[in-house]
């Protein structure tokens, strides 16, 4: 029996993907089901003067109209955590419909609750609201003056401000400075699910949210919350989710206005964003500027870097993603400062978006450490190179694993990478002018604050079921479940069953930052783990067993039968056991202690991006044509899995760079190209040929299985790639993205 950990098992629940019969949240089927539809603030800043709802009331099919004069006041707004600790996750500290202020565009004003999604969609035009208008802020450039220091960002994990050494002396006396400030247009997730939720009250007291998120026990505990009911009150089902990227993380209005809903109208509700809603329900990337000054001996020894971010977050909460813990230990650096710069906007709080922060941080760096090899006239990999730091450069400490060095090695070979001429426009192919660009990638490995569970039981028949509170948004996170729990018990995949999208299962992190896997994998693992040492210390307990009496340790299981190691023809199957000691099952559940941040180790996740562009002389457009990518995130659980999310975080990253851009109109104070239609995502036809490898590194720190992630790496130093290979083909740097085709004619 091979193992079936790094092999390349198919998806497990990809037949019911495939034939339809995967269920989404507004599609469980449910009796007596009413439709809820949000109506949206049509003003960014303001307040409600009059709003007559009369019509809509009397309209076919309405069951109530609710706005804050009658939905009733949640019970507590709670503050802004990250969902990591599978606690209560607001998106924001703000909760729609309790007043009558407005504080930014498609902000929820009413529910409109019919027998139908038509009827009520059709009410909610129905209603009258007039409003009066405060001048409102939807761009950075519209209160740069305005702008402040936060004492911590991101729901209050990191610092607003960091140094060490002494980063303007260090600049002062460099050799080579570069200094750039680059410009990131607001970015929305679009997920192909929209968000949904179905809220279903058995009692006053009993309710079952069927809803569409990355984390069920996140939203179990802000809905007890919100609704001033113990979590016990509470069960939040996610049976399957179609897509995230980060929009489903944290805990929006929505459930619990469905859940509001559903208990006004005395029976179940279904609330259903709508596209154009999922630009304003569920937070975004925030528009931002990045302002990255290097400075370097004249060999390209960096000797200081200063990284500023001004970023528009909302009126209620310090939010900025995270961008600036990976640049900060790219590379040797004895000087550094990073700030957070917030303006305060009329925006819903911003929130996770791929790959977040580091994504457009290592944009910033690579970029500017693409302008330093220019300007030093030494290759942009020797650069990375000879900056490589073998240590975490903030703490001094060892990485707990890198492959750096062997990720740009090869990349460089699967590249062909050296053959390159450094100068710009050195190359040209009919109309179009070929460049390449290289760019590293960071992202940290994100540890989850509180432990990490999962239940197994065997049954008497040798299968097993695994158990853990995580949902399936696309990432296979069931698939490799399925193969660590088959690999700790000593069975074959197709006798393990993985259940997982409860949070009436074991409390496990909500699956962001790239830590899903890797955290609810080191429960199942242990639980496993654990269950499998049961049985075996059973057998050895068991007068009627062949290992009677044998050392545990030297007690294997293949194939779901227990063997001594070196005698594996003496043993006998966990069935076997279980049948004569009459137990129906056996179960156990694991627990899973992430290490302390503070651990003796930097942890980071390390890749290399390349990538070759074309760009038409006359024209602008820019064509990717080749990219490749190298990472180095630890223990692979599924090959196939695992390349699939590196693959499409590199297109993701080739969104970033050319396509993805959410367009804020100033005067109304709302997003102009709220759909699929108008903003743009990579399809087939944009996608190059994507070459992905990784490097294999072992780490003993970061959890049991050695597991760094796979769910963003890939998006972060693609678009630093595209955009150097931008410059190399044309001659010219670009500052803001995405690149789009005006800013090359
Ligand atoms: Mo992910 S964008 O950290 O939910």
């Amino acid at each position: 029996m091979s193992p079936a950990i790094g092999g390349t098992l198919n998806r497990v629940d990809g037949r019911f993907k495939v034939r339809g019969e995967s269920r989404y949240s507004a599609e469980v089927p449910v009796t007596n089901l009413a439709h809820a539809v949000i109506v949206n603030a049509k003003i960014a800043s303001g307040r409600i003067t009059a709003i007559d709802t009369s019509e809509a009331e009397r309209a076919e099919g309405v069951l109530a109209v609710l706005t804050h004069r009658n939905l009733g006041r949640v019970a507590t707004v709670p503050r802004l955590l990250p969902s990591l600790a599978g606690l209560a996750a607001p998106g924001q500290t703000f909760f729609p419909m309790q007043d009558d202020t407005i504080h930014y565009g498609g902000q929820p004003v009413a529910v409109v609750v019919a027998d139908t999604i038509e009827r009520a969609d059709h009410a909610g035009t129905l209603i009258r609201i007039e409003y009066e208008t405060t001048p409102a802020t939807s761009l950075l450039d519209q209160a740069r003056d305005r702008a402040y220091v936060p004492e911590r960002i991101f729901g209050g994990l990191l610092p607003g401000h960091a140094s060490r050494g002494d980063v303007a002396k260090a600049l002062a006396e460099a050799e080579v400075c570069v200094d750039a400030t680059y410009r990131f247009a607001p970015n929305h997730h679009n997920p192909i699910e929209p968000s949904a939720s179905t809220a279903v009250w058995e009692d006053v007291d009993r309710l079952t949210v069927y809803d569409s998120t990355q984390g069920p026990n996140a939203v179990q505990f802000t809905l007890a919350e919100l609704l001033g009911l113990p979590p016990i009150s509470i069960r939040v089902v996610s049976h399957a989710v179609g897509g995230s990227f980060g929009s489903k993380a944290m805990v929006w209005h929505h459930p619990a206005l469905a859940a509001l809903a559903a208990r006004h109208v005395g029976r179940p509700v279904r609330l259903v964003l709508s596209r154009e809603q999922m630009f304003t329900s569920c937070g975004h990337r925030e528009e931002q500027e990045q302002q990255i000054t290097l400075g370097a001996r004249a060999d390209g020894r960096i000797t200081a870097l200063r990284h500023h971010k001004l970023s528009l977050t909302s009126p209620f909460d310090d939010w900025a993603e995270p961008s600036l813990q990976s640049p900060s230990v790219a590379y040797t650096s004895p000087n550094y400062e990073g700030v957070y710069h917030l303006v305060r906007g009329n925006t819903i709080t911003p929130t996770f978006t791929r790959a977040p922060g580091e994504a457009t941080g290592m944009f910033a760096l690579e970029c500017a450490m693409d302008e330093l090899a220019e300007r030093i006239g030494i290759d942009p990999l020797e650069l990375r190179l000879r900056n490589y730091s073998a240590t975490d450069p903030e703490s001094g400490k060892p990485w707990s694993s890198s492959g750096l060095t062997e990720c740009y090695q090869r990349a460089a070979e699967l590249f062909g990478w050296h053959d390159r001429d450094p100068r710009p426009r050195s190359r040209q192919d009919g109309q179009w002018l070929i460049g390449t660009g290289m760019a590293s990638a960071l992202y940290p490995v994100t540890q989850p604050v509180n432990p990490q569970r999962a239940r197994a039981r065997l049954y008497n028949d040798g299968t097993a079921v695994v158990e853990a509170g995580v949902s399936e948004f696309g990432t296979g996170v069931f698939t490799a479940m399925t193969q660590v729990a088959a690999d700790a018990l000593g069975i074959p995949v197709e006798r393990v069953r993985f259940v997982g999208g409860s949070s009436d299962l074991p409390n496990v992190t909500a699956a962001v930052g790239s830590a899903g896997t890797s955290a609810v994998g080191s429960a199942v693992h242990l639980a496993a783990t654990q269950l499998r040492d049961e049985l075996i210390r059973r057998a050895v307990a068991d007068d009627h067993s062949p290992l009677r009496d044998a050392d545990p340790a030297n007690v294997e299981v293949r194939d779901g039968k227990m063997v001594l190691r070196d005698r594996p023809d003496v043993g006998e199957t966990y069935a076997d056991l279980m049948h004569r000691t009459f137990a129906p099952d056996v179960e156990v559940l694991g627990t899973w202690n992430p290490p302390p941040q503070d651990a003796g180790y930097g942890v980071h996740t390390f890749g290399a991006q390349m990538a070759e562009v074309a760009v038409d002389a006359d024209l602008g457009v820019v064509r990717v044509r080749r990219m490749v990518g190298v990472f180095a995130p630890g223990r692979v659980l599924n090959r196939k899995t695992a390349h699939s999310q590196l693959m499409g975080g590199m297109l993701w990253g080739l969104g970033q760079a050319l396509l993805e851009a959410t367009r804020m109109d100033p005067r109304l104070g709302r997003w102009a190209n709220a759909s699929l239609g108008d903003y743009l995502v990579p399809v087939n036809a944009d996608a190059p040929d994507v070459v992905v490898d990784t490097v294999e590194v072992h780490d003993e720190v970061v959890n049991p299985l050695g597991m760094k992630g796979v769910g963003e790496i890939g998006v972060v130093g693609a678009a630093a790639a595209i955009a150097n290979a931008v410059y190399h083909a044309t001659g010219r740097r670009q500052y803001e993205l995405p690149i789009t085709l005006e800013k090359l004619l």
